[in-house]
């Protein structure tokens, strides 16, 4: 057992929970839900992995777990983000990165993404709202761009495009940085 890392997840539709216990298993680490999460819990841990959702551009739960992390004597905060965008859409993934990092935290969070999906069946009221407004949105428009279109097609409907794949550098780098002495 890996007891310097603890993986806390937000998830709402659970590609970030299929992901985190996935992650969990490999490492063999312990794994706590984000409501749960204190900096007292955090505290018992070196480094602490936060996995959570894109969430219109935004990390999901960020702010806090930054806050909840910085109250807590853990040495090391990892992110990782699940989101809709293909991993392939590296510049798509760097503007998220951008908008959601200060200039510092791109070298101090080792941060890493991961194509997951969409999952209308388990989605909230308030969440499935914002996905209809964003296909109204695009509809009501007379010419779309390439991207335009693609999203549009994206959001019409619940997919899985998540993989064990897309949690290998995270798995390679958790393994190499818990083996350097604390
Ligand atoms: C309202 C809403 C907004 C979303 N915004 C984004 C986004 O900005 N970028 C993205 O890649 N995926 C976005 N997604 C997709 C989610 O990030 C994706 O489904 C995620 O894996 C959900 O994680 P969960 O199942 O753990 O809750 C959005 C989904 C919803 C419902």
């Amino acid at each position: 057992m890996n007891s310097r890392i603890v993986v806390v997840y937000k998830s709402s539709t659970g590609f970030t929970q299929k992901y985190a216990e996935m992650l969990a298993g490999k490492i063999d680490c312990t794994l706590a839900v984000y409501k749960d999460a204190t900096p007292e819990l955090l505290s018992g841990y070196d480094i602490v992995v936060f996995g959570t959702r894109a969430h219109a551009g935004r990390i999901d739960g960020f702010r806090k777990m930054k806050e909840m992390f910085r109250k807590s004597e853990a040495a090391k905060f990892v992110l990782f983000v699940t989101g809709a965008m293909p991993n392939t859409a590296r510049e798509t993934i760097n503007a998220f990165w951008r908008q959601n990092f200060t200039a510092d935290e791109p070298e101090q969070i080792p941060h890493f993404y991961m194509q997951s999906g969409l999952c209308y069946e388990k989605m909230s009221f308030s969440d499935k709202l914002m996905m209809k407004a964003a296909a109204a949105m695009i509809k009501g428009k007379k010419s779309k761009s390439p991207e335009e279109k693609e999203f549009e097609r994206a959001i019409a409907g619940s997919y899985d495009i998540s993989s064990e794949i897309y949690l290998q550098p995270l798995t390679a780098f958790l393994s190499d940085i818990s083996d350097e002495p604390s």
